[in-house]
């Protein structure tokens, strides 16, 4: 079964609680988009608006670090209540990125890894044997919603779902950009399992009857 994870950075930062209460019940998580200005241009949410969020919601908290070496991060997120963590590959040397990992796992939340568009499906590889909870392949270039779809993803898409069923079962296999109700078909098609959607849910004059066309 396909998960639907909003993404709040296309909602309205003033009133979150409205916000994630519009999509509460449609949705199966909610993706929380954190940019430290380094990693990305982009500078957006930190560990305090996760503490908040938390105290609103019971959703699964879905945390995207799209930051200069999240290893530093991984125990305040995990204390401000993520259930999820993923850092991107490029963000730091492999040991660091593996000590990340072990460190989800000693604060108690699920391992993710992301991969911007020019990183390779054979860089999850080293990664695999660590059980991971989710590997994130983005279809844009992190830092900002709204964006195209990058088709040249697919293949990646499908190579890394191969990798998962073979060494891996039962990670979450989760795309992120530009992902609506066309692209959505293509992703889940090559074998994604959890989309990530921002403006076309936030978008949509009612995001929780999106979220459930999106789920197809
Ligand atoms: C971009 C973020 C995405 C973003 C997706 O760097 O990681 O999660 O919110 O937005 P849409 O769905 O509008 O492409
Ligand atoms: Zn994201």
């Amino acid at each position: 079964m396909v998960k639907i994870a909003p993404s709040i950075l296309s909602a309205d930062f003033c009133d979150l609680d409205r916000e994630i209460r519009r999509i509460a019940l449609a949705a199966d998580w909610l993706h929380v988009d954190v940019m430290d200005g380094m990693f990305v241009p982009n500078i957006t949410i930190g560990v305090p608006v996760v503490a908040s969020i938390r105290k609103h919601t019971d959703l699964f908290l879905d945390a995207h670090l799209m930051v200069e070496k999240p290893g530093r991060y991984v125990e305040a997120f995990a204390k401000a209540g993520a259930d999820l963590l993923s850092v991107h590959l490029e963000a730091d040397l492999p040991p660091a990125i593996h000590d990340a990992l072990r460190a989800m796992e000693a604060n108690g939340v699920k391992k993710g890894i992301a991969l911007r568009p020019i990183t390779a499906a054979e860089a999850v590889i080293p990664y695999l044997e660590q059980g991971l909870d989710l590997i994130l392949v983005m279809t844009v270039e992190p830092g900002f919603g709204g964006q195209k779809f990058m088709a040249d993803q697919l293949g990646k898409i499908r190579a890394i779902r191969d990798y998962i069923d073979r060494y891996c079962p039962g990670c979450d296999l989760e795309v992120d950009g530009g992902v609506n109700l066309e692209t959505a078909k293509l992703v889940t098609g090559a074998g994604a399992n959890v989309l990530v959607a921002g403006s076309a849910v936030y978008g949509a004059a009612d995001p929780a009857a999106m979220i459930d066309a999106l789920r197809g």
